[in-house]
């Protein structure tokens, strides 16, 4: 409380969280701030906690609620000025297990959905509403025009930060932190990345030192582009190794997704630290993390979110080389991400590329991983693309990849048996990774392309395509 006071805040957001209210030790609010008399907006687990502490009710046990849903709205506020009108049906985004079942005193329900009926709330005269669904999610078409009603017209605030205002502040930022030390920067090849390096080179020029170490977990001609991008386009000098049959050899046998991700993730470590000796160590640590990855592999007791999937990145490395992080990117989702990417002058075809994990190819070959199924996958995933490309649908989607199940089936091809693998193709819309939904390609697609790579990709016999949105499904497959 004595912090949110420092703040002076002109208003609060009570976000989402995987807790349950109704559960003993689950967070609250400090219950001061619903008397500071200025706004407050909860969302999802926001409004159970909103509801709890101000005197109304919250149960478990009904039927759980994700993806698409629609909101009825009932009656207007603020909230909703210029964005739904009364009686209009709306599209949102659920994701919940537990629901408002009776109003704190002042409350009244603006809006209802079948599995919420208290989806929206409020009260107006103290300035609070809460709705079941998330409005900081795509799938809620017009969720950031009612966070925009909430900061702009509720609270009042002016909506005066830029990406070229971000920039700047970066840089000025990243100078003071860095002073003289040198910074090694491990490049994957990835948006992300890429920014992160290029802002930094902005910044502090040659005390930056880049580093690309290649898993052999990579795509169709993705390190060449890599290597030639930052040498020969943007003049950075960069260590490229080669370390494809170090990782497969790890690999070998590996089945359990969290085991795979943690094997790359370490030796991903040890291969980064020996460049890095190379080049006589470094004082910094640059990495291109971003919102949802602090997000999604924090875990704290009772705390914000439980642990999904261990990300890949260079965490161990700042203890074991004693260096301090730098991660200009932390605070931003990926949509701004490829906006500072443009900000600072990165050509559109690179900026728009879809987003690739860290662990690579490996995560896309359930169960053990072999040198002949990531040639198969890498094979599969470039028709795919180059597909999509030819279809003109690349940049309306958020991530498109295949994946090569550890499943064979029988066919029968030019009056030959064969038993070959299943290939699943995968592909998303999204704006942060965070909730996505599968894209509607047309069957004469799907068709073209099913022909196209068994035809194609000696080793894959069927094809299937991913219909699940995420959640319940996560985008990668482990
Ligand atoms: P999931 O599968 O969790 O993925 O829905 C969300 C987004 O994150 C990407 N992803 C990763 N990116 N390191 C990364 O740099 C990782 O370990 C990792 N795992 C998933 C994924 O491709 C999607 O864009």
């Amino acid at each position: 409380m004595e912090q949110i006071k420092a703040y002076d805040p002109k208003g609060i957001i009570l976000s989402g969280g995987p807790c349950s209210v109704t559960a003993p030790d689950s967070p609250r609010a400090p219950q001061e701030i619903f008397t500071m008399g200025i706004p407050v907006f909860g969302i999802c687990y926001g409004q159970q906690t909103m509801v709890t502490q101000l005197g109304g009710v919250v149960e478990r046990g009904h039927a759980r609620e994700f993806g698409r849903a629609f909101v009825t709205v009932r009656t207007h506020n603020a909230l909703l000025d210029g964005v739904w009108d009364e009686g209009a049906k709306e599209q949102v985004w659920m994701s919940h297990g537990d629901r408002v079942t009776k109003l704190p005193d002042g409350f009244e329900i603006t809006g209802a959905s079948e599995g919420a009926p208290y989806a929206m709330i409020a009260d107006n005269n103290r300035r609070f509403y809460a709705v079941q669904f998330h409005p900081e999610v795509v799938h809620t078409p017009h969720g950031a025009a009612l966070l925009k009603n909430f900061t702009h017209k509720v609270c009042g605030c002016r909506g005066d930060w830029t990406m070229a205002a971000f920039r700047a502040e970066s840089i000025a930022k990243i100078r003071k932190q860095v002073g003289t030390g040198k910074v090694i920067c491990g490049l994957s090849g990835g948006v992300d990345s890429s920014v992160t390096a290029i802002l930094l080179h902005e910044a502090i020029g040659d005390q930056l030192h880049c580093i690309y170490v290649d898993t052999g977990l990579m795509r169709k001609g993705e390190s060449e582009q890599v290597v030639s991008l930052f040498r020969d386009h943007y003049n950075i000098p960069l260590i490229h190794e080669d370390a494809g049959s170090l990782f497969l050899q790890k690999l070998e046998g590996i089945f359990d997704p969290e085991q795979k991700r943690k094997i790359i993730g370490g030796l991903f470590i040890d291969v980064f630290d020996d460049c890095a000796k190379r080049i006589g160590g470094a004082d910094f640590l640059a990495q291109g993390t971003l919102y949802p990855d602090v997000i999604e592999s924090v875990s704290f007791t009772g705390g914000p979110s439980v642990t999904i999937k261990s990300h890949h990145n260079v965490g161990g490395l700042p203890a074991r080389m004693n260096l301090k992080l730098v991660e200009p990117l932390r605070e931003l989702f990926k949509d701004e991400v490829r906006a500072l990417g443009t900000e600072l002058g990165m050509h559109p075809d690179f900026v728009k590329r879809h987003p690739f994990p860290g662990p690579g190819l490996a995560i896309r070959i359930p169960g053990a991983i072999t040198a002949e199924k990531l040639e198969i996958l890498r094979k599969a995933d470039a028709v795919y693309l180059e597909e999509i490309h030819n279809a003109g649908l690349y940049d309306e989607i958020w991530q498109a990849f295949a994946v090569l199940l550890p499943v064979k089936t029988v066919g029968v091809m030019g009056d030959e048996r064969s038993y070959d693998y299943v290939c699943a193709l995968r592909a998303v819309t999204s704006t942060d990774g965070m909730t996505a939904d599968y894209y509607h390609f047309s069957h004469a697609f799907l068709s073209r392309i099913s022909t196209r790579l068994i035809n194609e990709v000696p080793g894959i016999n069927r094809v299937v395509y991913d219909i699940t949105s995420k959640p319940p499904g996560t985008i990668e497959w482990e």
